[in-house]
């Protein structure tokens, strides 16, 4: 591919980790498109003010016929970094509703099958491909009161794992990132007490910075990352050692 421009496409762009991700992909030279179920408004700034972006879309990921459209949109993409999802029910696990449980993995996991999906057919032609997925420490270790999205993030390290086995002669490379507490608008829906918990298992005793992990999306989203796939990459200030 030489010095081409590359396409990336960042769901769950609006905010948190997929804007820093956004951010770092812009400034490392990439096309960026951001799909996202809500605009970007964080920061108080309307979509025409992001110029990470080169062009910004609404797009449910749960939605595989709008992940499919907006592909369509965008023509060639060399890059998927898979960051939309939600922190689905807070509570003991016999008391997650039947919807609850189910939204938490229909964005979470069947979002990132749908954006893989839809995007592995070109890179598997050109033979070249990256796809970072933004998995969770929850998905290793499990957190209390997090069963569904625990789960959902414990299937996409799985998912991971088979589709960079499927696709480890084809030049796409398909990895995940194991993330303790960011601090992101994500965390201000989580309950005092969990954030607590979730700190306390920190070594490095503090949350970690979408920047941080964006950095770790930068090198998994180059080149210069070419002999790693279906792995599940540690961000956890030392709290998985594993
Ligand atoms: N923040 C953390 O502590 C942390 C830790 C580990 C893993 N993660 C994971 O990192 C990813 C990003 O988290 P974040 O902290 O930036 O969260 P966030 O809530 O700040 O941002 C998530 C984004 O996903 C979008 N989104 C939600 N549902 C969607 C859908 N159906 N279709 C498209 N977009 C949708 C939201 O609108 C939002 O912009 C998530 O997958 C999350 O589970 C976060």
């Amino acid at each position: 591919m030489g010095t081409q421009v590359r396409t990336a496409i960042i769901t769950g762009a609006s905010q948190g980790i997929g804007l820093a991700c956004a951010k770092r992909l812009h400034r490392d030279g990439c096309r960026v498109f951001g799909f996202d179920i809500n605009k970007p408004s964080s920061q108080g700034l309307e979509v025409s003010e992001f110029t990470e972006f080169t062009e910004f879309l609404i797009v449910d990921v749960s939605d595989s016929s709008a992940c499919k459209d907006a592909m369509s949109k965008v023509g060639q993409v060399d890059i998927l970094v898979n960051s939309a999802g939600i922190v689905g029910p807070n509570m003991p696990f016999w008391e997650v509703s039947d919807q609850d449980w189910s939204r938490t993995l229909d964005i979470n996991l069947t979002g990132t099958f749908n954006m893989m999906r839809a995007v592995v057919a070109q890179m598997r032609e050109r033979k070249w491909g990256r796809i970072i997925n933004i998995a969770s420490i929850a998905g290793k270790e499990g957190n209390p009161n997090l069963a569904a999205y625990s789960a959902s993030k414990a299937a996409v390290i799985g998912l991971t794992k088979s589709v960079g086995k499927e696709l480890a002669t084809d030049g796409v490379l398909v990895n995940s990132i194991a993330p303790a507490v960011i601090s992101t608008p994500m965390n201000e829906k989580t309950a005092p007490q969990v954030l607590e918990y979730m700190i306390s298992r920190i070594p490095m005793s503090r949350v970690g910075q979408p920047e941080e992990v964006a950095a770790l999306v930068s090198w998994l989203a180059s080149d210069e990352c070419s002999f790693s796939t279906g792995a599940c990459y540690d961000i956890s200030g030392g709290r998985a050692t594993y």
